[in-house]
């Protein structure tokens, strides 16, 4: 049998925010890799788009729609899901202002999706044990949270900074059943999310220039990392912090 550490065949991985962007392309990776991918997000059109995508020759792939802020549906999914070998929680929003107009309002629609719905999906799944023994667990956070990388992200920041912390709990926590729990720290990455007008083109294209490596991150660049950790490549590594982004925060 051909030697390959990296592997995902065998394991049933769920992806969250996969109907774009770095879940999306993580889905496509995972079910490139060997996986049965359960894929969920909010827009029925573009999950589908997704699903379409994964690969054919894994069988039992699966869609489930949920709103990733509304309690009913968090419940409802993990009532659905498979028992899982990994899930990369990637649904997530960003927001651009300055910190003068952080509003409480603010700070609780941003912690909403990109922080209370990931720490309650990642609960009801250990708790309910859908997470199998030596599973692995991929934040999607960012150097938002590890850095000021950006003036007027502080709310971003804050929401993925908690993530993080929240993320060195339960892999201490969750290792009493070997499930591992690391984040990735991504730095800007070419999706939707940036590409919709807050910043300019022009303005995105002279902030890439101040990555050593020279570009932004690709989806693909993430959904590698988070193959690494999904697999029994990483079985040792639990509660770090994969800071992604080409030098940037050098
Ligand atoms: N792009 C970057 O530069 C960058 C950098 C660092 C970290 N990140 C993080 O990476 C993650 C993915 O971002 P992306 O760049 O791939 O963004 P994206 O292309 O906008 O994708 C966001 C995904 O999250 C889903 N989502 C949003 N709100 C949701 C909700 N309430 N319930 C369920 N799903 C929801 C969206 O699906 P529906 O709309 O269909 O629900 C979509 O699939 C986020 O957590 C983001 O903060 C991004």
């Amino acid at each position: 049998m051909e030697y390959n550490p990296f592997t995902l065949t065998g394991k049933t991985v769920l992806v969250t925010g996969a109907s774009s962007g770095i879940g999306q392309e993580s889905a496509i990776a995972c079910s490139r890799m060997g996986a049965k991918v359960v894929i969920t997000a909010r827009n029925q059109e573009r999950l589908h788009a997704t699903f379409d995508q994964l690969n054919p020759e894994v069988e039992g792939h699966m869609q489930l729609l949920a709103d990733m802020t509304v309690q009913q549906d968090v419940e409802r999914l993990v009532g659905e899901l498979p028992k899982l070998d990994g899930a990369v929680l990637c649904a997530g929003n960003s927001m651009t202002l300055p910190l003068q107009f952080g509003t409480r309002e603010k700070f609780d629609s941003m912690f909403d999706i990109n922080f209370f719905a990931p720490v309650e999906l990642l609960r009801l799944m250990y708790k309910k044990k859908v997470l199998l023994k030596g599973a692995s667990v991929v934040l999607i956070a960012s150097i938002g949270g590890t850095h000021s990388f950006m003036p007027g992200n502080g709310v971003y920041g804050a929401s993925k900074a908690a993530l993080n912390s929240i993320m060195r709990y339960a892999a201490r926590e969750y290792a009493a059943r070997m499930v591992r729990v690391n984040s990735i720290c991504p730095g800007m990455v070419n999706t939707p999310l940036i590409h919709d007008g807050t910043i300019t083109e022009e303005q995105l294209a002279e902030d890439a220039k101040r990555y050593p490596l020279g570009r932004y991150g690709e989806p693909t660049d993430v959904a590698n990392a988070a193959i690494y950790l999904l697999s029994d490549a990483s079985a040792w590594m639990t509660g770090h912090d994969l800071v992604l982004d080409g030098g940037f925060s050098l």
